[in-house]
């Protein structure tokens, strides 16, 4: 086989360019659900359509109310490295909306069929163009409503080693319901809707407040336990949703960080909200809380990182005590135990139930699950999907238990001491007591919260 010279340097063509940057950028069809949901966001949108169709790797099409575009930026709009949200280099380092780069439609329009259509509220009418794997038709005016709607097809036909890795409709659609949940927490004041094959699997009607999006989305009975804490101190701005210990779950995903309306992942805010619930939980839950932050834009840099989920603080270490700060004084001040008081209730005969229920699912499946626990091969009596059905038993079973163990605790605790030390190591309805013994202790963190 012939080496290539690698002396030989060429300036690679724009369509492969623009494949390369979505290489990065557009893994799925949820991440374009993202972009074309930020550029909605940016336009000023009170209101947002997303419909998909299988998945969508068939279409993806998001509809907004915004301010549209003219017949000169709907020209632009899938052009490399066009962008109406930057001017100059000092604008990179103050960025106040959610896109800056201008590469968000360049790279979905080289590895799909994609279609804008927009009109601006002076615009007579609106106008279309359309990108079919990287190359774009003449603009064309047609009939449309003032705002844009952008339509994505088959995304990645023209990649097929990007098209293999996706995955069923189901998982596509859970990661695209986890995009628009993350865009919709950051802005209550918009109203969404997403629906699948025709069908609304989501209408987020304009809220009040984040409250009110949070039971929209997970429901009244988490969005009335939420403990709400506030600070605007040393430049930072904080207001936090946090759930009382006793909702805490068995992974990470319920914890949201948003930094000026955009969802973050970000490990200073991660540690300071576990330490914030130190003691208070088992160490192996996860604590479930949306923190909203608010920052100047110049002291944080968001060009970091291709989907710009992570962030780099100028001070992360003020980040960090400000949030850790603010939480823990709120969780001091709060009335955990009036909290627990409504989660713990006796359970009822439907939740006793379904636990009783799910421990005599877990042990059925037992006997079979030992041999049918190799994932990825197929069973011997080729149950592949078995597998999964148990560990999800087993999951259930355990967030099941968890949820009754922490409820029949606590009602123990307050009932008996109100001090929440009786027999067992840590309860959530004594906060005070645990920081100040936290505090009080030199040498570290010991799990026993109560005197032997
Ligand atoms: N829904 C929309 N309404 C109005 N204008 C839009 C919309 N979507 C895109 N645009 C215009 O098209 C331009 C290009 O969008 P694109 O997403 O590619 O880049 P960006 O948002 O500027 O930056 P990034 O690549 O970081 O997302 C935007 O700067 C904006 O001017
Ligand atoms: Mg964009």
């Amino acid at each position: 086989m012939e080496q290539s010279n690698p002396s030989n340097i060429r300036v690679l063509p724009n369509l492969l360019v623009n494949k390369i940057a979505a290489g990065e950028v557009i893994e799925r069809p949820a991440s374009v659900v993202k972009e074309l949901l930020e550029n909605a966001v940016d336009a000023g949108a009170k209101r947002i359509d997303v419909a998909v169709e299988d998945g969508g790797k068939k279409l993806i099409q998001v509809t907004d109310d915004g301010v549209g575009m003219s017949k000169e930026n709907v020209a632009l709009a899938f052009a490399q490295h066009a962008t109406s949200k930057l001017n100059d280099e000092e604008d990179l380092f103050a960025i106040r909306t959610m896109g800056f780069r201008g590469e968000a439609l360049a790279s979905i329009a080289s590895v799909s069929r994609s279609k804008i259509v927009s009109r601006t509220a002076q615009g007579q009418g609106g106008y279309e163009v359309s990108m079919d794997g990287g190359k774009q038709s003449e603009v064309k005016p047609t009939a449309a409503p003032v705002g844009t709607t952008v339509g994505v097809r088959e995304l990645f036909f023209n990649v097929p080693a990007r098209r293999k890795f996706l995955r069923s409709t189901t998982t596509e659609m859970a990661h695209i319901t986890e995009q628009l949940t993350r865009v919709a927490l950051a802005y209550s004041n918009i109203h969404f809707t997403l629906s699948h094959g025709g069908r609304k699997s989501l209408e987020l009607p304009v809220s009040q407040n984040l409250q009110g999006r949070v039971a929209e989305l997970f429901g009244e009975e988490l969005a009335q336990t939420l403990i709400e804490a506030n600070s605007n101190e040393r430049g930072v701005k904080i207001k936090a949703l946090l759930a009382p210990p006793g909702m805490s779950k068995t992974s990470g995903k319920w914890q949201y960080f948003f930094l000026n309306g955009r969802y973050i992942r970000d490990r200073v805010l991660s540690h300071a909200l576990r330490e914030t619930y130190r003691g208070l939980m088992e160490p192996s839950r996860f604590p479930v809380a949306f923190v909203y932050l608010e920052m100047a834009p110049e002291v944080v840099d968001v060009n970091v990182h291709p989907t710009k989920i992570e962030v780099r603080f100028r001070d992360s270490h003020t980040v960090h005590s400000q949030v850790l700060g603010t939480l823990r004084e709120t969780f001091l001040k709060s009335d955990l135990v009036g909290k627990m008081h409504i989660e713990q209730n006796r359970p009822t005969y439907e939740q006793e139930h379904r636990v009783r229920q799910a421990v005599a699912d877990y042990i059925k499946s037992q006997p079979v699950s030992q041999e049918r626990l190799n994932y990825g091969q197929k069973g011997r009596s080729g149950y592949s999907s078995r597998p999964g059905q148990i560990k999800q038993n087993g999951e259930k079973l355990r967030e099941e238990l968890n949820e009754l163990f922490l409820r029949t605790r606590s009602s123990e605790n307050v009932n008996k001491s109100g001090t929440g030390c009786g027999s067992l190591r840590e309860t959530p309805a004594n906060t005070q007591d645990i920081y100040r013994k936290r505090n009080n202790r030199r040498n570290g963190y010991s799990r026993s919260t109560c005197p032997a």
